[in-house]
């Protein structure tokens, strides 16, 4: 036998063929741009975003989003808008050629061209030059959306009367009520009640206790046989304890008057 005859090599992509040092590549080729991007372009970055994340998080502390009124499921004249940023794919379903027959061209092929244009920008003029008139098309395309997202979100917003608005959607003020938790009926609102009607009657999963125009035999019809939704034997106790219940409910109104 012939040693290492017929041997046959593998060769194993994993493997480089040239050991290379952990130096920094030699960017003087790149003039203007010498920096690794490895840590230290990268680690400003995270830097940068981590100063916009808390500041952004302060901001929302600060200042909570407005919420609007409680929604009103009898209000059928309400019309939902979206949010500001979002007007102007609303304001273009308006448009006939983007509505009824044509909605998937308003819903989905113009967005999506829209956004999958975006897409395209790091293909479109992809020369060394980075000036605004060495990529025109690119700035172009961009120009573009910009001027008609802006447009619609113009258009949209100047159909809508701002101020009937902000005034039907003003949040309802919370009547001032006393939570008398010594009341002998506490203990079977906290019970059995409190988990859907709320910590002070304010509503939750059921509608708020307070200014309710029900006699006290409603209430406790309803507290044993429920309504509508609520379902029935929510309150299973004594008759005495339904009193006293009631008589819980009905003082608490009486501390919002
Ligand atoms: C599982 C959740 C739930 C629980 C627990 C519950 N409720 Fe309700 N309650 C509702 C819902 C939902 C409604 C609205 C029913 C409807 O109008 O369809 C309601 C309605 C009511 C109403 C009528 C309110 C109005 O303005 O007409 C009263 C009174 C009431 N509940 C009392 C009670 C009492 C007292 C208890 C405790 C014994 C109780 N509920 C426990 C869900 C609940």
């Amino acid at each position: 036998m012939h040693k290492g005859k017929g041997m046959k090599f593998v060769g194993d992509s994993r493997i480089s063929a040239e050991r290379k040092p952990n130096i920094p590549k030699d960017y003087s080729e790149y003039p203007g741009r010498t920096e690794a991007f490895w840590p230290n372009f990268l680690l400003k970055e995270w830097l940068a975003g981590a100063v916009f994340l808390v500041g952004f998080l302060s901001l929302t502390l600060a200042h909570p989003s407005p919420l609007e009124g409680m929604a009103d499921p009898t209000d059928a004249a309400y019309i939902p808008l979206p949010d500001w940023y979002f007007l102007f794919l609303y304001e273009l379903l308006k448009y006939e050629f983007a509505s009824g027959d044509f909605i998937l061209l308003g819903m989905l092929v113009l967005p999506g061209l829209g956004f999958g244009a975006l897409l395209l920008a790091p293909f479109l003029d992809n020369g060394p030059g980075r000036r605004p008139h060495q990529r025109p098309v690119a700035v172009g395309m961009m120009l573009l959306g910009l001027v008609s997202v802006i447009w619609l979100t113009y258009t949209s917003a100047s159909h809508v009367d701002w101020e009937s608005r902000a005034e039907a959607n003003k949040p309802i003020p919370q009547a001032e009520v006393t939570i008398d938790t010594e009341h002998p009926g506490f203990a079977s609102y906290e019970n059995s009640c409190l988990a859907c009607h709320g910590n002070e009657l304010e509503g939750g999963a059921g509608p708020a206790l307070v200014g309710m125009d029900l006699s006290a035999e409603e209430i406790a019809d309803i507290a044993v046989n429920g309504i509508g939704s609520m379902p029935a034997d929510q309150f299973t106790g004594t008759d005495e304890e339904l009193e006293q219940l009631v008589d819980f409910i009905i003082a608490v109104n009486e501390s919002a008057e």
